[in-house]
C-alpha cells in the first residue's frame, strides 16, 4: 500500500514554465507536484501573456511578486532569493523545450521536461550533458508510465511470464482532430506548425507516449524503422495526422506503432500489447487498472490493480494508492512519478549515487530516444517509407 507518511525533510520549492490559464496540461503537473506534499508550488512564468500569466498565478495562490513575465526573469530573481525555487517544470509548446531546460539547468535548477524532449537530437544530448554537468534531475514527462500496471508489465516480462519477447504493437490513435478544429483551437494550432510543434505532428504529440512506454516495459532497443505518414487535413502537410511506423528490435522482436488524430470516434486508443513465445500482456490506458494476461492455451486472464498476486515494485510510489476495485487513474499515474522525480531530486541533493542507479524514473535517455523515433520516421516517411538505421 501507498505510504503517505514519507516527506522528505522538507518540500521541494517548485516553479513552472508555461501551463498557464487554459492550457491543456498545466494543471495535470500542478496537481501531481502538489499531490503527496513533496513539491511546493511558490513561482512560476505560466503564459506568453505576461499579464494574463500573473492574474492567473495570483489565483493559483502564487504572491504577486513570484509571477514573472518570462522564464529568464524567473530564474534569475529566484536565484536571487534565499528560498527561491529548487527546481521547474517546463509545459510549454514543443520547440520551447531545449532554450527554457537549458537555461532552467544553466541556473542550477532540477528539470521536469514536457516530451517530446525537443525537436533535434543534438539538443537532447547537450541536455543531457549539461544535466550532467550540473548534477541536476533531468526528467521527461511521459505521464502514463506512472500506472501500477505498466509496471506490472514491466515485472512480468523481466522474470520471464512471457518468455522472449517476439512483437510489440502500439498505438496512440484518437479521433480528436478529424477535423480542421486548430482554426479555432490555439492549443491544437501550434501543433500543425512545425516552426512550433516540430518536423511531426502526431508521431511527436502522441507516439512518442506508447513508445516510450514499451522501450520501458520491456527494455528493447530499436535497430531501424519505416514509416508512412499522411495528411488527412490537407492543410496540415508537411505535418502528419496519422502514421504507421514498422520496428525492428535489437535481438530479433519486431513491432509496430500506429499514431493517428484522425481515428473517428475513437477516444485515445493508447494500447501496448507485448507477445512473447509464451503469453502476451496488453494495457489500455482507457482501462489502467486493468492488465490482460493471455497464456497461449489457457483464458484470459484480467490482472486487476490493488490485488495481492501483483508484484511491487515499489511500495512506497508505484504502488495502490486505493484497494483494488477503487478506480485510480491519470492522476494517480502523474502523482506517482513527481513523487519519483521528488526522490530524485533528493537523492541528486545528497549526492546518493548508489539510490539514483536503482531509482527508475522517466529521464532524459528516454527523452533522447523519443526525438531520435520522430526524427527517424520523418525521414523514413518523406524518402518513401523506406527502412532506415534508428542510430
Ligand atoms: P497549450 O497550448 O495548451 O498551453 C501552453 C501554455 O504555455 C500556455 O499557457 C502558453 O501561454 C504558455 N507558454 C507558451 N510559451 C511560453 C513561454 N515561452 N513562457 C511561458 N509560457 C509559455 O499547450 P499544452 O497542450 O498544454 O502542451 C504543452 C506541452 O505539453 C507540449 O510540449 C505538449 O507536447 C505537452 N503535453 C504533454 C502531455 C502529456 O501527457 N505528458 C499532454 C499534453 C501536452
Amino acid at each position: 500500500m501507498f505510504n503517505e507518511e514519507f516527506q522528505l525533510d522538507a518540500p521541494i520549492r517548485w516553479g513552472m514554465v508555461g501551463g498557464g490559464r487554459g492550457s491543456e496540461i498545466g494543471y495535470s503537473h500542478r496537481a501531481a507536484a502538489q499531490r503527496d506534499r513533496l513539491f511546493t508550488f511558490v513561482a512560476a512564468a505560466l503564459d506568453l501573456d505576461a499579464e494574463r500569466g500573473r492574474d492567473f498565478g495570483t489565483k493559483l495562490g502564487l504572491a504577486p511578486e513570484r509571477c514573472y513575465p518570462d522564464y529568464k526573469t524567473l530564474f534569475t530573481e529566484e536565484a536571487k532569493r534565499e528560498d527561491g525555487i529548487q527546481a521547474v517544470s517546463i509545459a510549454t509548446p514543443n520547440s520551447t523545450h531545449y532554450e527554457i531546460a537549458k537555461a532552467a539547468l544553466e541556473a542550477g535548477l532540477h528539470v521536469i521536461c514536457e516530451k517530446p524532449a525537443t525537436i533535434h537530437v543534438e539538443d537532447a544530448l547537450e541536455l543531457k550533458a549539461l544535466a550532467e554537468k550540473q548534477n541536476k534531475m533531468l526528467a521527461v514527462m511521459y505521464g502514463y508510465t506512472g500506472f501500477q500496471m505498466v509496471h506490472q508489465a514491466r515485472e512480468m516480462v523481466r522474470r520471464g511470464d512471457i518468455g522472449a519477447v517476439r512483437v510489440i504493437q502500439m498505438s496512440f490513435a484518437h479521433g480528436f482532430h478529424n477535423t480542421e478544429i486548430e482554426k479555432n483551437s490555439p492549443g491544437a494550432k501550434w501543433r500543425m506548425n512545425p516552426e512550433v510543434s516540430g518536423p511531426s505532428f502526431i508521431i511527436g504529440d502522441c507516439g512518442t507516449h506508447p513508445f516510450y512506454m514499451a522501450g520501458m516495459i520491456t527494455g528493447l532497443k530499436v535497430k531501424s524503422l519505416m514509416c508512412s505518414r499522411q495528411s488527412f487535413i490537407e492543410s496540415r502537410a508537411p505535418l502528419e495526422d496519422n502514421a504507421h511506423v514498422v520496428f525492428q528490435f535489437e535481438g530479433g522482436a519486431v513491432g509496430t506503432l500506429w499514431a493517428s488524430a484522425i481515428n473517428s470516434g475513437s477516444m485515445h486508443q493508447q494500447k501496448v500489447r507485448i507477445v512473447g513465445e509464451k503469453a502476451s500482456l496488453e494495457w489500455w490506458d482507457e482501462y489502467p487498472n486493468q492488465l490482460r494476461y493471455e497464456v497461449q492455451g489457457e483464458p484470459v486472464r484480467i490482472l486487476e490493480r490493488g490485488m495481492g498476486y501483483l508484484h511491487n515494485d515499489d511500495p512506497g510510489v508505484s504502488a495502490n494508492r486505493q484497494g483494488g476495485g477503487h478506480a485510480e487513474g491519470f492522476f494517480e499515474s502523474w502523482a506517482n512519478l513527481y513523487h519519483r522525480y521528488a526522490l530524485a531530486i533528493d537523492a541528486y541533493n545528497r549526492n546518493d549515487k548508489a539510490f539514483l542507479e536503482s531509482h527508475w524514473y522517466p529521464d532524459i535517455d528516454g527523452g533522447i530516444d523519443g526525438v531520435k523515433m520522430v526524427n527517424a520516421c520523418v525521414k523514413s516517411a518523406d524518402n518513401g517509407a523506406v527502412w532506415v538505421d534508428y542510430d
